[in-house]
């Protein structure tokens, strides 16, 4: 039987039948070579965590080439010839480290690490690819395929623009200061040409491999392809990027793989461009780029260049193929392909092969009609356009990067020789309806006609707005939106056409897209050397093992032995409707399944969050539900298999009987719930605060209203758990923030003591929030069935089913009515807000917004009420800044409205409001505004409005108090080795990005006085730190840090005596002490009950200057200055990476990350990557800028240090009042009364747009 053969960091692989055909490369490398260093999260393409580099060679050149792919989409059967490298092949700790995984380390490019690897191999392969030849734009460009939601990007960009040719003094500088080598090399590693092991470059070899009745086909010439065709029952797959977009649910008895057919490869240039079907979206780019430049007849290619370098991401266009595209738009006619949009602009052809030598060209559309069963894209041509062409092509997307369109369009202008007189037009969309491809009528009237004058113009807007009628649902943005937006594009590329003379200056920059520089930030920071290794900037103690993958999680623990895998079967069904039975009979055809279980089947408590004695979680949620649903999607069945996938696929198939299924509409909101008559029992009142002290010199009276929605957390690494049964009780491995709960609940579900579980936290990937209570879910679950099964079970949350699952930010919204004086001081306030907690009290939040909602304001005035209301969805959760940011926000907004309302600069509203003097936001903001040279750029905007019609910019300020408490115990173990001196740190609170164990290890060898080498952290355990509290609220460094100290200080007690017996060095001083029989072992617990940590503020003051392309909604954030109140702080380079991981997380919550539910069910529509956008590494402000307070110590806090990891994310609603202020100048221009424009959030590309209340008479030239 035939082989595929492979390599995988050098080590030879020939695999058959043996494996499953669904079998990826993922699967593999992880399970089977089990290198856990490359991970998966969203298996959609859309991450990032799961790239490895390959080297292979393709037909027609056979040329050897390096690129990266996402193992996660890649048939393991594709992989034959190919030499695969994982991170750990890169380098490792035996190897030798690479210089890009040193620099990513060195430059603090890490924080939780999980996606760290896939980083490093997307640069890695195309720092191989390119070698010396990379810019730093070029190296800014290529990310578009990894999301991190840590560290806010900056410093990956520039660790990886470090390796650029023309890379900035000031990144070369930060390099040199860190310590880099800038010219170390991997000792072991791949770096150049001959150490690959290249297995073969003959493509020519053809492949046939049965695997359970399946057939897997490698052809590789044409009449292959159709041979095995034959047999009817098949599926082609080319590059099989395809499923990240589509997934498919059926299993055809064939699969045919095109890639290596010698015909369907390369391209020719006759008189037309003519492109095989399998090339890849990356060929055709190199071939559009170098033809652009070439051949004359040809330079549109450099417009559809263009385009196509906003078409997915490098991993996807490395395998990803032209004829894949296009057959997805086939078969899909809704997808909005943007090859097809630019194919069909430009009047291409398309060839379908019916067998060898049987070909057919016609048009794109008349390809769409066309029956495909048994034919195959064979290639496409693309015509020389004369000169007398103009082309302009548009993709308007939710962020800057790896979106699909919300609206793509082409347009082409063909003019009579030597005349503005139009001969033909194309105008071309996408992201209208599955059957909208011509705005025919539009380029019909346009025939004849000087495209470039104003009567022209109207006629074919007026034409467009006729036929232009979108379809299409929800979480797609609304017809409305997608109308317009296809008529202002093409305005907006006659505007990019148009002859000078025609043109009215002030409208030029409407033509142009955003084209951003390269981003650039800076960091302001005091160290001071006498406190070395506390305040020195040092790097993470786990950036190397994070770097090259070794860094173990509990997603990347090993197997462990006889492993099972669960999945939740959900109820994926109207909340309040009634489950009565399941039938599991499909279920258990999958092969390996084992085990189904439901709550009948738990020997404890059918809960995860037993109630604990705090008010965080105060009432019990079901593991499994048992009657009522209370959400779409909620869990109510475990199902097992021997494979992931095979327990995912299954889970599907468990079909859940209803007694009854709820038809009424849900309640999915706080105004859902406004308006039902159940208020009484779904509104809590938390708190009324009343005013102590009512202004009575009320000059104007301001209302207004507020809303907020939620936001995913969107972890890298998956609500993970492996539960594995020992001699006495069981060990709980799990990707939790909180020991405790997990260990209780544990034992409550299985109805054992507390003491036989052991709950291990190696480290987390990513939190923010989402790991406190939802984690222990998918911990009560594996070890339910560990327990049930008596074997080790593992249970990772599959995208959809976390996103579905686990609850999300609170939404919040305000009413509120405000009563000023001249000056705009409040004399009054009174406002009511509401949080949507979903179905569930557990995690409030209203205590924290209460908290701060005040800000740094003077609240004596102000009457506060605080609700909470219960909906129909899964209980919401802390994250990054809950309840700070909601508070932060609504009264920013309401200062801001004070600001309008009056007139008077919004800056001096609010210091006009401040709480009082010994607050230092006042010289913040002086200094703040110096540095951002804000009142110069403040009047440079305004010259900007008004020389620009359709770019509008706008800078804005924030101010932020954020109050720090505390709560909890924390403990930590520290033990000293006698035998080198050297010490371990056990504690009680769980590293999960933010750099505690950095920190603690720094307070350690500070307080011992020792080098930071010495000391090393271990993973938290609840057997080693029972009763510790959450880590969360920003506090786990501090109390950590503080536990350490005091056990610390126990140490340095016994010490003492031996020390004055005159031990010079520290391991003399430990010998001795072992010798005398000293215990060199402490440990201290802190309770906030006890111990003297007081609350404190952090003060944060920023300026934001954002650009707003009016005519497609798309924004710019130009430049950010952020000033915190940071303490002295532990670790200065771990608090930078947090201000602005923070702070761009915020920015996503306020601008991309929109969830949308159907309105019918309560199911959320945007559960994966391709509708739920974070930002990317382009979507950060082009020039951000931090500073820490200077001299400023923290009298309360842990070594007068401040926290830092989640403020920064409060200050993030100042991008919404810019792009507020923004809109407001498009409107004035546009004749609107000057009104107070409330966007909607998050201010989406969609909001934006709309606020700006176009109107097409708008649409002129001059
Ligand atoms: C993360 C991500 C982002 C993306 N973003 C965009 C985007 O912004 N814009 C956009 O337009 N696209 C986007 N795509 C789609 C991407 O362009 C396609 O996935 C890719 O081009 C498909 O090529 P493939 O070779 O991988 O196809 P495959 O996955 O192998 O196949 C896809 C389909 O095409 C069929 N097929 C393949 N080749 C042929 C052929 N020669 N003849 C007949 N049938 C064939 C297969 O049977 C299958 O049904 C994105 C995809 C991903 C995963
Ligand atoms: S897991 Fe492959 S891209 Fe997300
Ligand atoms: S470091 Fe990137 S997601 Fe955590």
């Amino acid at each position: 039987m035939d082989k595929v053969v492979f390599k995988i960091n050098g080590i030879e692989y020939k695999i058959g039948g043996e494996y499953s055909l669904d079998f990826t490369l993922n699967e593999f490398i992880r399970t089977v070579a089990d290198l856990r260093g490359t991970k998966v999260m969203c298996r959609e393409g859309g991450c990032g965590a799961c790239i490895v580099s390959v080297k292979a060679s393709a037909p027609p050149t056979n040329e050897l080439t390096t690129f990266a792919v996402n193992s996660c989409l890649v048939s393991i059967f594709s992989c034959h010839g190919w030499d695969i490298i994982t991170v750990e092949g890169v380098g490792n700790r035996r190897i030798g480290y690479h210089a890009i995984q040193q620099r990513l380390a060195n430059l603090n490019g890490t924080q939780c690490g999980f996606c760290t690897p896939g980083w490093i191999m997307s640069m890695y392969s195309l720092y191989e690819s390119k070698k010396n030849a990379l810019t730093s734009k070029e190296i800014e460009n290529s990310f578009a395929s990894n999301i991190c939601r840590c560290t806010g990007y900056r410093s990956i960009a520039d660790a990886f623009k470090s390796f650029a040719n023309d890379a900035s003094d000031a990144i070369k500088q930060q390099v040199i200061d860190l310590e880099d080598i800038a010219t170390s090399k991997c000792k072991g590693c791949k770096s150049d040409e001959e150490s690959w092991c290249i297995i073969e470059t003959n493509n020519n070899i053809k492949k046939e491999i049965d695997s359970d009745g399946q057939k897997w086909y490698r052809a590789t010439k044409l009449e292959d392809v159709f041979q095995a065709m034959k047999s009817g029952d098949y599926r082609i797959i080319a590059g099989n990027t395809g499923q990240g977009v589509y997934s498919y649910s059926d299993q055809p008895k064939t699969i045919i793989d095109i890639s290596n057919v010698t015909e369907l490869k390369g391209h020719e240039l006759e008189v037309n461009l003519v492109l095989g079907s399998a090339v890849t979206l990356n060929e055709m780019m190199d071939v559009f780029l170098k033809l652009s430049e070439d051949n004359e007849d040809f330079s549109y290619l450099k417009q559809l260049w263009e385009h196509m370098d906003l078409v997915a991401h490098i991993p996807v266009r490395n395998i990803g193929t032209i004829g894949g595209n296009l057959f997805m738009k086939h078969r899909h006619n809704e997808f909005q392909s943007d090859l097809f949009v630019l194919f069909e602009t430009v009047g291409g052809m398309i060839t379908i092969a019916e067998g060898v030598g049987k070909y057919k060209k016609i048009t794109f559309p008349e390809f769409l009609k066309l029956d495909m069963n048994k034919k195959l894209i064979f290639n496409v041509l693309l015509p020389p356009l004369s000169n007398c062409c103009s082309v302009k092509t548009y993709k308007i997307m939710p962020r800057s990067q790896n979106s699909h369109a919300f609206v793509n369009a082409g347009i082409l202008l063909q003019f009579h020789w030597n005349s503005q007189v139009l001969e033909k037009a194309n105008i071309i969309y996408g992201g209208i309806s599955p059957s909208f491809i011509h705005a025919s009528k539009t380029e019909m009237a346009l025939i004849g006609k000087d495209p470039y004058t104003n009567e022209a113009l109207e006629i074919a807007l007026k034409t467009l707005a006729e036929e232009v009628n979108p379809t299409g649902k929800e979480p797609e943005p609304s017809v409305e939106y997608r109308k317009m937006l296809a008529i202002s594009l093409f305005y907006k590329a006659i505007l990019s056409l148009c002859p000078n003379d025609k043109i009215n200056p002030i409208y030029r920059s409407g033509g142009d897209v955003f084209k951003r520089e390269v981003s650039k930030g800076s960091q302001h920071f005091d160290t001071d050397k006498a406190l070395w290794p506390l305040n020195k900037p040092v790097k993470k103690l786990e950036a190397m093992l994070q770097c090259s993958g070794e860094l173990v999680f509990t997603n990347a623990l090993k197997k462990q032995g006889n492993e099972v895998y669960a999945a939740f079967v959900t109820a994926d069904v109207a909340p309040g409707s009634i489950i009565d039975n399941f039938d599991t009979t499909e279920a258990f055809k999958v092969p390996g399944v084992v085990a189904f279980y439901t709550a009948k089947d738990i020997p404890g408590k059918n809960t995860f969050t037993s109630p604990m004695e705090l008010t965080l979680i105060v009432v019990d949620e079901e593991l499994l539900c048992s009657e009522k649903v209370m959400y779409h999607g909620q869990p109510a069945g475990i199902i097992v298999a021997t494979r992931e996938k095979n327990a995912n696929t299954a889970s599907k198939l468990v079909k859940i009987n209803y007694k009854s299924i709820n038809d009424r509409k849900p309640l999915l909101s706080v105004d859902d719930i406004l308006k039902s008559s159940e208020t009484s029992t779904r509104i809590i009142n938390n708190k009324t605060i009343e005013p102590t002290n009512i202004g009575n010199d009320v000059k104007s009276v301001i209302k207004g209203e507020f809303k907020m929605g939620d936001q995913y957390h969107f972890y890298i690494e998956p609500q993970t758990c492996i539960a594995k049964p020992i001699n006495d009780g069981m060990e709980v491995y799990s990707a939790t923030q909180w020991l405790d709960l997990t260990n209780i609940s544990v034992a409550n579900c299985l109805n054992v003591p507390v003491n036989s579980i052991n709950v291990i936290v190696q480290k987390v990937g990513g939190s923010y929030g989402g790991k406190i209570s939802r984690s222990v879910q998918v911990a009560c679950a594996a070890a339910l069935v560990a327990h049930l099964l008596d074997t080790t079970c593992r249970l990772i949350l599959p995208l959809q089913t976390n996103m579905m699952c686990a609850g999300k930010r609170v939404p919040t919204q305000n009413s509120f009515e405000v009563g000023v004086n001249h000056k705009g001081v409040i004399q009054y306030l009174k406002t009511t807000f509401y949080q949507d907690k979903g179905h569930s009290k557990n995690e409030m939040t209203s205590g924290f917004t209460l908290h701060h909602i005040g800000n740094c304001y003077d609240t004596k005035s102000w009457q506060i009420v605080a609700n909470t209301a219960l909906t129909d969805k899964p209980s919401n959760t802390w994250c990054r800044a809950p309840g700070s940011a909601e508070g932060v926000a609504m009264t920013e907004n309401i200062m801001e409205k004070i600001a309008y309302e009056t007139g008077i600069d919004p800056i001096e509203i609010r210091i006009a409001n401040l709480n009082d003097q010994t607050n230092p936001i006042k010289e913040m903001i002086t200094q703040l505004k110096a540095d951002a040279d804000y009142d110069n750029r403040l009047e440079k905007s305004k010259e900007f409005n008004i020389k620009n019609r359709w770019r509008k910019r706008a800078i804005k300020m924030a101010l932020m108090q954020y109050d720090v408490f505390f709560f909890g115990n924390y403990n930590s173990i520290v033990s000293i080795y006698h035998g080198d001196g050297s010490v371990a740190i056990i504690h009680g609170g769980i590293e999960m990005g933010q750099g505690l164990n950095t920190k603690v290890a720094q307070v350690c060898a500070y307080t011992l006085g020792i080098p930071l080498e010495k000391v090393s952290i271990k993973a938290s355990t609840s057997h080693t730190s029972p009763n510790t509290m959450t880590t969360g609220g920003s506090i786990g460094s501090e109390c950590v840090s503080y536990a350490t100290i005091k056990a610390c200080e126990v140490l340095l007690e016994r010490l003492a005596p031996f020390r004055q017996k005159g031990a010079l060095t520290w391991e003399r001083l430990i010998a001795d002490a072992f010798n005398a029989g000293i215990d060199l072992q402490a440990s201290y617990m802190y309770s906030a009950l006890n111990d003297d940590i007081k609350p404190y503020c952090i003060y944060g003051v920023c300026a934001l200057e954002v650009e707003i392309d009016i005519l497609t909604g798309n924004h710019n954030v130009m430049r950010v200055d952020l000033l915190e109140d940071t303490g002295r702080s532990l670790s200065p380079l771990i608090d930078i990476t947090q201000i602005e991981g923070a702070f761009v997380m915020g920015l996503g919550y306020w601008t991309s990350e929109k969830l949308v539910y159907d309105n019918a069910t309560g199911r959320l529509l945007t559960d994966g990557t391709w509708t739920y956008k974070p930002p990317g590494i382009k979507d950060i402000p082009a020039d951000m800028r931090i500073y820490f307070s200077k001299n400023t110590k923290n009298e309360f806090g842990v070594l007068q240090s401040k926290a830092t990891g989640e403020p920064a994310l409060c200050l993030a609603t100042v991008v919404i009042h810019a792009i507020r202020e923004a809109v407001r100048s498009a409107r004035l221009d546009a004749g609107y009364p000057d009104q107070w424009l409330q966007i909607d959030n998050p201010c989406t590309v969609e909001n934006i747009f709309m606020a700006v209340g176009h109107k097409i008479e708008d649409f002129k030239l001059k």
